[in-house]
């Protein structure tokens, strides 16, 4: 057993233990119902196809993405493997049988084989330790044709936007204070683990559409984020709307062959 690998986990574990009170305070992880809610909920129609179908959710956090699945009808398995999170997502869909929700690590789900139309998740694919293993487990739950939906982004480096946005934040902040929420928290412990990982210097569609393929998934696509992020901006005040300008951030959707 690779030790390292086992406390590098555990780290990662930990810290989104600690932020699950508190991490739908952080902008752009609440799915607000209205506008937000629709443009998610069209993103997954467009990936996925018509409900009722069979979904596994990597890595569910608070349940948010869950919400948007379980508002188009699906039957949601929900995995997390940290159990504060899970907790946060299960007082949330309390008396909700749509929904099952699983402790379990993401990488290794032990789900059997064939046995979903379809695979999503959003904001983990930068945070595997085992990426190829992963995406090998995934293409062996899904059924022939089932489909693969990747939310995600490059958190390592700010766009050349996003440099300016940084800015315009920090100068806002002078008048405004600081946000205790945002992804800015713990960040110290974040770096930690942000160093250790495969994708430590920022995921790109560039490092993950060649793995998505040689996990043997065809048909790849990357729709446009932008009606995500537009529906954001209209919520949003002047700071969260700079914040949608950070990173550069991407849908992917593959199938496994028929
Ligand atoms: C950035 S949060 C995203 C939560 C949720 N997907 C969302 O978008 O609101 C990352 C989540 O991934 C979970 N996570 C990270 N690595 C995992 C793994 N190997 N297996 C299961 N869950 C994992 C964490 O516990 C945390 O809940």
């Amino acid at each position: 057993m690779d030790l390292r690998n086992h406390d590098l986990k555990e780290d990662i574990r930990e810290y989104w233990s600690k932020r699950s009170k508190t991490f739908d305070l952080a902008f752009g992880h609440r799915i607000a119902p209205g506008p937000e809610l629709d443009a998610w909920a069209a993103a997954v129609r467009d990936a996925v196809g018509p409900a009722p179908q069979k979904v596994l959710e990597l890595a569910c956090g608070t349940g948010e993405v869950t919400n948007v699945l379980l508002s188009l009808g699906h039957e949601v398995t929900a995995l997390d493997f940290s159990e504060a999170m899970l907790d946060v997502a299960r007082a949330k869909h309390a008396g909700n049988a749509q929904v099952r929700f699983i402790l379990a690590d993401a990488e290794r789900t032990m789900e059997p084989d064939q046995s979903y139309d379809a695979i999503i998740c959003r904001h983990l694919v930068w945070t595997l330790t085992e990426p190829e293993q992963a995406l090998a487990d995934w293409f062996r739950v899904l059924k022939p044709g089932g489909r693969l939906l990747v939310f995600d982004g490059d958190w390592a480096k700010l766009t050349p936007l996003g440099k300016l946005a940084s800015l315009a934040v920090r100068g806002l902040e002078r008048f405004i204070g600081h946000d205790p929420h945002y992804d800015g928290a713990m960040s110290e412990r974040h770096a930690d683990i942000m160093k250790r990982l495969p994708f430590g210097d920022g995921l790109t569609i560039e490092k993950l559409v060649p793995l998505v393929e040689e996990a043997g998934f065809e048909a790849i696509r990357l729709p446009s984020r932008r009606p995500i992020a537009v529906a954001q901006r209209r919520e949003a005040d002047l700071r969260n709307r700079l914040r949608t300008l950070f990173y550069r951030r991407f849908i992917l959707v593959a199938s496994r062959p028929r």
